[in-house]
């Protein structure tokens, strides 16, 4: 474990380093520094075609990763999502800078970029100096890590470089699921679902807002890889009857499984929790996880649904 002020010295050293942000932890590097981005694909077992995440602390970081015609061009969009969003759970892909390497971006020339919403991600960024380039702190495939325990359980010997929150001990991190990521090159698109929805973009800027179903390739590069799976199989069953469904589950799984129940006015805590959730079921040693979601107009039902479909494959 480490502070922040060392932990801003590895970056500048060309380390990697995980870090806590609202979300769910990130590892780190300088966003410039090519090998130090490389390290991180290796610690991670990462497919080197899935591009990274830019973490920035200020809108001054902004010019150095944006391609500048495309920044006067889209100055205002970029501004009114900056003003609404940031610091917050939405990465917006824009078009890249000849600044940012291309380890980065796998070879893309667009860029994710985010203003994380935490103290400690952003003091650690700010003491850098440079955007930091983090995907989520776990091994590719897995669920993203939520908690300290799961971070140290997931990297035990691989990372000794670890920046904790400590107001965070045993809790998980304030959003638990990633950010939502936005394409505004074209018809803004979003790529991945996370806490900020389309709608709420939508009302930001004005106009219509795709959702990856609705949108035509490319997606994110990374949505077509396995993930955020734990070892226990998911198992999703959507219903309109949590209470009912669950009843009828635990008869046929028995109640040894590993039960999640997400009834209406839980979406959103319980998206918090939820890879805590499937981590604490491989911990226990379980082979199913079952989780009835309730369907609904809850904006974090879309994120959800993503997320443990996903993991279910
Ligand atoms: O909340 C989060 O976003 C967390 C925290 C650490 O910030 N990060 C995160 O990173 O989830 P990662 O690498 O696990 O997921 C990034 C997603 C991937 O699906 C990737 O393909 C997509 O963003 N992405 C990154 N750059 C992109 C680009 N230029 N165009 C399209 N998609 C991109
Ligand atoms: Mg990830």
């Amino acid at each position: 474990m480490i502070n922040v002020i060392t932990a801003s010295k590895i970056i500048k050293d060309g380390g990697v380093v995980i870090f806590p942000t609202e979300t769910v932890y990130g590892i780190g590097a300088n966003c410039f520094d090519e090998d130090a981005v490389r390290k991180i694909f290796d610690i991670k077992g990462r497919p080197n075609d899935n591009p990274l995440i830019c973490h920035i602390s200020s809108f001054e970081m902004l010019p150095d990763l944006v391609d500048e015609e495309f920044f006067k061009t889209y100055k205002n969009k970029i501004e009114k999502l900056c003003n609404a969003f940031w610091p917050g759970p939405l990465s917006l892909v824009v078009k890249k800078s000849a600044k940012v390497p291309d380890v980065v971006t796998a070879n893309l020339d667009t860029v994710a970029i985010r203003m994380p919403n935490h103290h400690l991600a952003l003091e650690l960024i700010k003491r850098a100096g440079v955007p930091i380039s983090a995907p989520s702190a776990n091994i590719s495939g897995r669920p993203s890590t939520t908690r300290e325990i799961d971070v140290l359980s997931e990297f035990k010997g691989k990372v000794p470089n670890i920046l904790v929150d400590d107001s965070l001990i045993n809790k998980s991190t304030y959003v638990g699921i990633e950010s939502t990521v936005l394409d505004i090159t074209k018809e803004p698109t979003v790529l991945r679902q996370g806490a900020v929805s389309a709608s709420q973009i939508s009302n930001v800027l004005g106009t219509n807002v795709l959702s990856k179903a609705e949108s035509e390739k490319p997606m994110s590069p990374g949505q077509k890889y396995k993930h955020y799976s734990p070892n226990a199989k998911v198992i999703l069953i959507l219903t309109d009857d949590v209470q009912s469904e669950f009843i009828k589950q635990v008869s046929k799984y028995g109640a040894h499984q590993y039960f999640l129940t997400i009834d209406e006015g839980e979406h959103k805590e319980k998206a918090k929790t939820l890879y805590a959730d499937f981590r604490d079921a491989d911990r226990q040693g379980k082979t199913k996880i079952i989780v009835i979601l309730k369907e609904s107009k809850d904006p974090f039902f879309l994120p959800l649904l993503d997320r443990i479909t996903r993991a279910s494959k």
